[in-house]
This record gives structure tokens, sequence and C-alpha cells, in this order.
């Protein structure tokens, strides 16, 4: 059987590795890939927002499952487009994936349906946004509607930076069209969590709990990045929270995208905070996240490929998940300057001497047999332990194994997890 993944970074090859371990032995495809993907699976040179290329080769190859791994895909419509072609495909429709694409979309459905968000109010218009904004508190927050590349949500400590990031959304259109509507939401403070799960449009099935750390520096300073690092699990998502978390966020989200007429299949993505109030919904995303992926797949015993089938056919009932008791840890190491400039091209070296850890590659290439850095991100290197200590000091020792030319990373992931 054969199985193309779109997309090309560290979640890819998650996905990738842990499909490569089904018992059914698929032949993997991947467009773009990277570099480490090219291990794993045939490497095909099409954009992963490409969605004539990717239809056009999985029929040309009479692929078997095509799995869709990143946002902007998922949000143009892949899956739908592929389903016309009579082509099997994992991930959300078009209207499903909006849960993600639209952040008035979301907001409105979290109201419309109860669900525990932040409150906010919907702006088309500057002047009017400017207007709500000089009666705010501050810090509040401010989302560009639309996808943008993980940047358009901006937290003004102060009105003038308020009406400045309006100014640079709305005005000089910073993120396209994904601003021409922006969200003003209230400035939640609690710890965060990441919970995905999988979900055929009936049933949900929550994986293991993941913290992300967004910022680009220790002691969470620098600017927001993809994502430098996580851990599985979260140290405060206990069973009376996932209990919380299903009664009152899971299982209605599932239910209003059904209600909606948009049942939404695949891996619905919570980000959440857990306030004095109880939990909040920040944002939802339509696919696995990015580095958490490589923190909680590890630790996944199930076969993917049967729980993707299980999804497609809305037979997720009959799965059961299981999940190691080892906690995981994902050190992600990027390139000098990252989330800004940087340089690429820089040869890898010491891959070779990790041991006990995964070395999954987000922006690599492989040149005349090197690996090189060909991304903002690199490599994601992630280790497993009895405790989340033990997971995240084997990360680091492998970590520092492994060198190029302004290699940057954190050295406090997991630091809050353990206790
Ligand atoms: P997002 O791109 O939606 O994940 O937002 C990026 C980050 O902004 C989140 O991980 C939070 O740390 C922060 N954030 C988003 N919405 C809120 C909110 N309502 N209150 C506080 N922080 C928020
Ligand atoms: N780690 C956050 C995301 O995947 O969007």
């Amino acid at each position: 059987m054969k199985i193309l993944i779109v997309g090309g970074g560290g979640r890819e090859h998650a996905i990738a590795w842990k499909l490569s371990q089904s018992p059914a032995q698929p032949e993997l495809y991947c467009a773009p890939g990277n570099g480490g993907i090219g291990e794993i699976a045939k490497l095909v040179a099409i954009k992963a927002t490409d969605i004539d290329g990717v239809c056009t080769f999985a029929v040309e190859n009479k692929i078997d499952l095509v799995v869709v791994a990143p946002d902007d895909p998922l949000v143009a419509g892949m899956v739908d487009a592929l389903e016309a072609k009579g082509i099997r495909a994992f991930g959300p429709s078009a209207a499903a994936a909006r849960i993600e694409g639209s952040k008035v979309f979301s907001k409105e459905l979290m109201k419309k349906y109860g669900i525990p968000t932040a409150k906010y109010e919907t702006f088309s218009d500057p002047g009017a946004a400017i207007a709500y904004l000089e009666k705010s508190s501050y810090p509040t927050v401010i989302k560009a509607e639309g996808l943008a590349l993980g940047k358009g949500v901006i937290i003004p400590q102060s009105f003038e930076e308020a009406k400045q990031a309006v100014q640079d959304i709305m005005e000089d259109k910073q993120f396209g069209d994904a601003g021409n509507r922006i969200v003003i939401e209230e400035f939640l403070t609690g710890r965060e969590i990441s919970v995905l799960a999988f979900t055929d449009g009936k049933t949900l099935l929550p994986m293991c709990s993941a913290q992300d750390h967004k910022r680009a520096l220790d002691n969470d300073e620098g600017l927001n990045t993809g994502g430098m690092g996580a851990y599985s699990p979260s140290p405060i998502y206990d069973a009376a929270m996932e209990r919380e978390c299903m009664e009152n966020i899971f299982l209605p989200t599932v239910e209003a995208m059904r209600k909606e007429g948009c049942p939404f299949k695949g891996v619905l993505y919570f980000g959440l905070m857990a306030t004095k109030d109880g939990v909040k919904v920040i944002e939802y995303n339509a696919r696995f996240g990015d580095p958490e992926t490589q923190a909680v797949l590890p630790r996944l015993e199930n076969d993917l490929l049967e729980i993707m089938d299980a999804i497609i056919d809305e037979r997720l009932a009959e799965t059961k998940l299981s999940f190691k008791t080892d906690a995981a840890a994902c050190i992600i190491a990027a390139s000098g300057g990252y989330p800004k400039d940087y340089k690429k091209g820089y040869p890898i070296s010491g891959l070779e001497n990790v041991e006990g850890a995964i070395v999954f590659h987000s922006g690599t290439a492989k040149e005349d047999g090197t690996f090189k850095t060909n991304g903002g991100r690199v490599l994601g290197v992630t280790a497993m332990g009895p405790t989340l200590r033990e997971a995240v000091d084997k990360a680091y020792e492998n970590v520092k194994k492994i060198s190029f030319t302004d290699m940057h990373y954190r050295t406090d992931i997991g630091k809050h997890g353990v206790v």
C-alpha cells in the first residue's frame, strides 16, 4: 500500500516515522518532505500547497492514502479535492478546517455552543477597532482572522501598541487578506496545555497532553516561533482536568461542528489555558501540532495507520488508544537568527553519535550524502524516560552531540514540567 504525506517539517517526519512502523508496511512518499524524511520515504518535489500537483501525483501513482498534515492545504480544500478524484485522504474538509482558518468562525462557534473561551469582539473596520481599543484594558489580545504563519496573534501592552497592530494588520495588510477582519479578545492568564485528539466527527479520542514552548529564548523571552520544544505529558493535566475538558470543550466542539454541517474528521488540536475560572480554549488547529507531535507520537502505542483508516471510515468508536507511560521531551535545534533572518546550507555533524533518542528533521536537505540546514527550525531531538527529568536530560545529552554553524536551542525545555 502506498501513502503520500503532504508537508515537510518535523511533524511530517514524526508522522512518517510512526507510519513506517505500521504492520501494513506501507510504501511512503512525502511532498515535499526534507532530508531526514527522505531516509524513510520517497521525496516528491511538489509543494504542500499545490493541490493540483498533489491530486495528479496521487492519481498517477495510485496512492492509497494521502495524509494532509499542514494547515494551508487543509484550509484551501486539499482533502475535498482528493476525495473528488476518488483518493482516500486523511484530514478535515475545507469547511471543517475553518475552525483553524478563521478565528471569527471559531470564536462564533464557541460563543454559540457555550464552549469556554476568552470574551471577544470582531472588527472589519479599523476605525471601530481603534475606538474599542481606546477603552480597553491592557494587555489585550489582537488576532488576525486568517492564517498568518503563526504570527497573527499580537498582545499589545498599551493603546499605542494596539493602534500600531491594527494599522499593520488591517491597513498595511501585513498578513494579506488574513487581516481583513480581526478579533480583539480578553487577555487570559494561566498555564497553557496542548491536547491533540483524533476524531471521526462523532467519536473523539484525546491523545496524551503536551506543552509547547513558543518563544525563541530561555525563560519564554524573545520572539514567538513555530515552537522551540515540547514535552508530554503536561503535569497539570490530570484525570479531573481531562474530564472537565471532555465535558465542556472536546465533545461540545465535535458536536458543534456536526450541527453546523461540517463534521470534523482528522486531528483536532486544542490550545488550552487553565485559568482560575476553569480551562478555556485559546485556539483550535485543524491538524497535528508542531512540535507537540514530535513528543506525542513516540508515546502512542497504536498503529497510526489503523487509526487514520478508522477515522476516514467513521468507526473510531471501535478504537482504544494506548500511550507509553514514559514521558517524552523534544528539543528543537534552530538556525541562528530564527524566527527572523537566518542562513541555510550549513553541514550538520554528529547525527551518527545520537543514542537513545530520535532525531526528527524539520528543515534539512541531503546533499552529496551530507545533511545540511535548510530551514529556521532544523532538527527536533526527542527522548523518553520514566520521568520528565530523565527524558529532558537524555534529549539534551543528545542535542549536545549535534552541531552546525550558529545552531541555537533553548536550554530550559521542560523546566516548568519538572516538579
Ligand atoms: P495562537 O497563535 O492562537 O496559538 O496564539 C499564540 C499565543 O498567544 C498563545 O500560545 C498564547 O500564549 C497567546 N494567546 C493567545 N490568545 C490569548 C489570550 N486570549 N490570552 C492570553 N494569551 C493568549
Ligand atoms: N505548536 C503549535 C502549532 O502547531 O500550531
